[in-house]
């Protein structure tokens, strides 16, 4: 604007003076280099705000990758919560599934008589578990030695059917072949050889977990990660087969490393324990049915594989053993139970009598109440001490 008038004014003045083409080429030329001085600089400035906008940029681009990792991280926790939370909530689920509620139900009168004689059975089904699984470890009573025999690793169990008194014997750490005895005086006894049943399973065992239950072997499939077979002792045919999800991928107990799956049976049944990688090396349980060999549910339990030697369960109880590289006494450090009726934090630490020396294998007798353990080739029985819980 100030240059318009500039010039009017300037040929306004000077009309009748013919003004040389010389003065007004100076006067624009002084004017665009003014202009031009000032595009430089705003472009200067321009450029000065390109590069500190460049910067912002990167900044913003390192903070959103930042944030990225930070989200994924986020996320696989959020994950790693989703997925124990939905096991916690099928524990929650199997367990109200398997506790029966006095819950008020109408009924047709037709179907009446029907409904109570099922519910007297429940009934009974759920007082003799009662009866039955009342009680949780306190203590080692005693230690008794039986016999050395076989590997420093093994595992030997009497067989939990009812009136059974049969013994059944697994030197090493795998072989095809078992042993059995008619009674534990058999088994003890110097000229037990010539009694002796030889068992020569179809596909060899691998570890110390194996398992009787009713006139079956339950064992780890050898050169497999996961495979669980069921065998008839019998006349040897395997009738069912598992592959147990997530497991064997590392031993159940760092300190029997040869065990990759370690099945036990209690008064609920039949169970298998491992260790999970994805899960700090804690142990899971899973309880298995002895007839199908399916996965009936499975628990992730609070308990170490580190520095574990082997474990038991009593009435839906896990109790993991305890002890060092170089052998020592061994303790329970760690208990688990499915129901949450024992204060686990504050169940004393239980010492097993002074040996120094390790368990490969500890195998409970539901009925006997008994630890049938493999203390380095000694074949050994703990007589355990019992408390009753008052329910909660
Ligand atoms: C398998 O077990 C039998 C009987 O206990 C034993 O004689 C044999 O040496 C074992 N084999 C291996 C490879 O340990
Ligand atoms: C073992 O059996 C033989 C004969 O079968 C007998 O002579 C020996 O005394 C028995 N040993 C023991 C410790 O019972
Ligand atoms: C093995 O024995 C069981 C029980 O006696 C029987 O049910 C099964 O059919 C037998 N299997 C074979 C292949 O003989």
């Amino acid at each position: 604007m100030s240059l318009i008038i500039t010039l009017v004014l300037l040929f306004g003045t000077t009309q009748t003076q013919r003004t040389t083409p010389d003065i007004m080429m100076q006067y624009f030329q002084r004017q665009l280099q003014q202009l031009e001085g000032r595009m430089a600089k705003c472009e200067q400035d321009f450029q000065q705000f390109g590069q500190k906008m460049y910067d912002v940029f990167k900044e913003i681009h390192g903070q959103t990758n930042k944030m990225n990792v930070l989200r994924s991280e986020v996320k696989g926790h959020v994950d790693t919560v989703a997925m124990r939370l939905d096991r916690v909530e099928r524990d929650v689920e199997y367990l109200q599934n398997n506790i029966p509620e006095a819950a008020h139900v109408e009924i047709e009168d037709s179907l009446l008589e029907h409904q109570v004689k099922e519910a007297k059975l429940k009934k009974t089904a759920v007082f003799t578990k009662d009866k039955e699984c009342s009680s949780m470890l306190t203590g080692i009573k005693s230690l008794k030695i039986v016999k050395k025999a076989g590997d420093t690793t093994g595992s030997w169990m009497k067989d939990p059917t009812k009136g059974s008194a049969k013994i059944y014997f697994f030197s090493g750490t795998t072989n095809n072949t078992l042993l059995a005895y008619a009674s534990l005086k058999t088994f003890t006894d110097y000229n037990s050889t010539k009694k002796t049943e030889v068992i020569r399973l179809p596909l060899p065992w691998y570890g110390t977990g194996h398992a009787i239950y009713s006139g079956f072997v339950y064992y780890h499939l050898a050169d497999t990660n996961n495979e669980i077979l069921k065998v008839h002792l019998s006349n040897r045919t395997v009738t069912d087969r598992l592959l147990l999800p997530g497991a064997g991928r590392m031993p159940a107990y760092s300190l029997n490393t040869n065990t990759l799956l370690d099945l036990a049976v209690d008064e609920m049944g039949l169970w298998s324990i491992h260790a999970d990688p994805d899960f700090g090396g804690n142990l899971v349980i899973t309880k298995l049915d002895h007839n199908s060999l399916a996965v009936e549910h499975t628990w992730d339990t609070n308990c170490n594989s580190r520095n574990a030697e082997a474990s038991f369960m009593i009435c839906g109880v896990l109790y993991v053993v305890y002890n060092s590289d170089y052998g020592g006494r061994s303790s329970i450090q760690c208990v688990f139970d499915i129901h949450d009726t024992i204060y686990t934090e504050s169940t004393a630490k239980v010492f097993f009598p002074k040996r120094y020396t390790s368990h490969s294998a500890l195998c409970y007798h539901p009925k006997d109440k008994q630890l049938y353990a493999w203390d380095d080739g000694y074949q050994t029985i703990y007589k355990l001490d019992m408390k009753k819980v008052t329910s909660t």
